[in-house]
């Protein structure tokens, strides 16, 4: 058998790991545009234990685009209030009012349409994409940053714009062709599960024997998180 590139072992193995080890999360269950657009900006700034009951109620309360664009803000407000950061439901408002005003009442695929919306950047426009369209469009917040850099060693300050472009690039060759969707879930469920930022379970992990940086503990080359992290 061809020895496998880098590259492939991480693509092989991860979703091997991921068709045992998945997590059942409520927005997994839908393809609708709409709620996987609520689940990814509550999941901006907030970790999923909290989410998940407020996912259920908001939708219950706003099941789709025109109930949201109708709310009114004192009541939105109230809804979100635990979840903290006000101006997100707000924006959430004005994304749909757009939607139904310049979209046909659809939440656009393309990046374009995404990317004109307040509230939506380029990580959460290739989550919409990938999570909902099932497209191979890449993503990039922490956990898969960490993940990408510490597996292929990209050396460099973390948010430099040479190392967030060098991850951007691997974020989008990481994806086997027609599986955006779930080696994007797979990448999220590895970093907070395995890949985590402090103490990460190298030892069991599957994907050390490709891991450039196994065994963490060693990698001292590369920039060890010193303070926690919300992710
Ligand atoms: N954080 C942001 N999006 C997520 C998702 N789809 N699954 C788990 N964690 C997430």
């Amino acid at each position: 058998m061809a020895a496998s590139s880098p590259l492939r072992a991480f693509q092989r193995r991860l979703l091997a790991w991921y068709a045992v080890h998945q997590r059942k999360l409520p927005w997994r269950e839908t393809r609708d545009p709409y709620k996987i657009l609520v689940s990814e900006v509550m999941l901006q700034q907030t970790q999923v234990d909290r989410v998940m009951p407020k996912y259920h109620e908001f939708l219950r309360r706003y099941p789709n685009l025109e109930a949201l664009a109708k709310a009114r803000a004192a009541e939105l407000r109230r809804v979100w209030y635990p979840l903290g950061y006000n101006v997100r439901p707000m924006r959430l408002r004005q994304i749909a009012r757009r939607a139904l005003r310049d979209h046909a009442g659809r939440i656009p695929d393309s990046y374009d349409g995404l990317l004109a919306m307040d509230g939506i950047g380029r990580y959460t426009a290739g989550a919409v994409l990938s999570f909902a369209f099932e497209q191979d469009a890449p993503i990039l917040d922490t956990n898969v940053a960490r993940l990408l850099s510490r597996y292929f060693k990209v050396r460099g300050a973390p948010k430099s714009g040479g190392t967030q472009r060098r991850l951007w690039r691997l974020a989008k060759d990481v994806i086997p062709k027609g599986k955006g969707y779930t080696i994007n879930q797979a990448m999220m469920d590895f970093g907070a599960m395995v890949c985590t930022a402090r103490a990460p379970r190298c030892e069991g992990c599957a994907l050390r024997k490709s891991c450039r940086s196994f065994p963490w503990h060693n990698a001292v080359s590369c920039a060890r998180p010193r303070r926690h992290r919300a992710h």
